[in-house]
């Protein structure tokens, strides 16, 4: 048998997390600048190359495969991709197929999904009022990802709301976005503001609301009991008494949780990050390409990747700009 991915911190690597495309819809103002410049399709890897890192890794004992982006429902025929996927469901090697979405493209590709296999959903959602997801999202259409979540739970699939908490933007929608959870038997995330890429005129120091606070206003109204499970993801979980749903939070800056990380992330032009906040990356597409025929040199590259993932993230807001921020986007490495 193989032996499975174990980095120098003896945590197994288990999580893989795939962006298709650098791309989106939409522009969010804390994930990317209003003008970016997207990568050529030659850079990308084709699905076929996609298929077989992706197979690598799960016959290196990957359990959890997660399609991120930008946003990976526009990339053209990415259905073909999951399809294939779903033979690694189906033979029991893959436990989990799933994806993160903005959700602008569900109404067209919930029942398809399932099809596939996939049976969760995480959906990004930082406000329910028209104007400011215009705004935050920088011309999104906010009836067109209702319509999408409608559509994805029509079609049997969970869906799990992120959102990222934003001072002075979705403060004042903590109970409404609880509410709207509750309601449709969604579960929710709360993501802490991360420092990655250079977004032109924003401040994302001044959009930064700590979780630790959002807590606190959210014990105000209802009982929160921590929970001890966890869903393979970095969240911590409450369950709230009164509604019975569960809320998680995503704490990298007030409460690191790199000591269980499973996760490594790979980039559209098949690049492996071992750590979302840093810098140190690993090429993958050279011994793909090199040897279409052998993936002897692919598993030796990634296990040679695995060799070198650093014990935990570098972001860090007190030490601003200068060396606490990742310079690359978010959609890069797909959150
Ligand atoms: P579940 O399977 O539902 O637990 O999802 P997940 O939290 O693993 O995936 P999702 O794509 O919903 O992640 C939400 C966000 O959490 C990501 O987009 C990132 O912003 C953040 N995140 C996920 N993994 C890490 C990590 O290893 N480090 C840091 N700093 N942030 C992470
Ligand atoms: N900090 C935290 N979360 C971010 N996301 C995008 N950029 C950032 C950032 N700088 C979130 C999106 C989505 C997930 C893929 O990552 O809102 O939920
Ligand atoms: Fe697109 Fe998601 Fe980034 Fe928003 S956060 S611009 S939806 S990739």
């Amino acid at each position: 048998m193989t032996a499975p991915l174990i980095d120098p911190f003896a945590r197994a690597i288990t999580y893989l997390r795939v962006s298709v495309t650098d791309r989106c819809d939409f522009r969010c103002v804390y994930c990317m600048a209003e003008n970016m410049t997207f990568l050529p399709k030659k850079e990308l890897l084709t699905l076929e190359e996609l298929d077989r890192l992706c197979s690598t890794f799960v016959g290196l004992g990957v359990q959890k495969l997660r399609i991120t982006g930008g946003e990976p429902l526009v990339r053209r025929d990415i259905m073909k991709f999951f399809h294939s996927m779903s033979r690694h469901l189906d033979s029991g090697q893959l436990k989990e197929l799933t994806l993160t979405t903005n959700g602008s493209q569900l109404e067209r590709f919930a029942k398809d999904l399932y099809a596939a296999g996939v049976r969760r959903v995480n959906v990004s959602l930082d406000t329910l009022d028209e104007e400011k997801f215009a705004r935050v999202t920088r011309w999104g259409r906010l009836p067109q990802v209702m319509r999408g979540l409608d559509a994805a739970q029509a079609a049997g699939l969970k869906v799990k709301l992120n959102a990222v908490a934003l001072k002075e933007f979705n403060e004042d929608e903590l109970f409404t976005l609880t509410e709207f959870c509750a309601e449709r038997g969604m579960d929710m995330t709360w993501i802490e503001v991360m420092p990655m890429g250079d977004l032109g005129n924003e401040d994302r120091i001044g959009q930064y609301w700590s979780l630790r606070d959002l807590r606190s206003e959210l014990a105000k109204q209802y009982t929160l009991i921590d929970l001890a499970e966890r869903t393979g993801g970095p969240a911590r979980y409450v369950q709230l008494q009164e509604t019975g749903q569960k809320i998680g939070f995503i704490t990298p800056l007030t409460h690191n949780f790199c000591e269980s990380c499973n996760r490594v992330r790979i980039t559209c032009t098949g690049e492996i990050f071992m750590c979302l906040g840093q810098e140190d990356v690993a090429d993958l597409r050279m011994p793909l390409r090199a040897h279409p025929h052998d993936d002897a040199p692919l598993e030796a590259a990634i296990r040679a990747a695995i060799d070198r993932k650093p014990e935990g993230h570098d972001f860090d807001y007190s030490r601003q700009k200068a060396d606490g921020q990742v310079s690359r986007h978010m959609s890069h490495t797909g959150g």
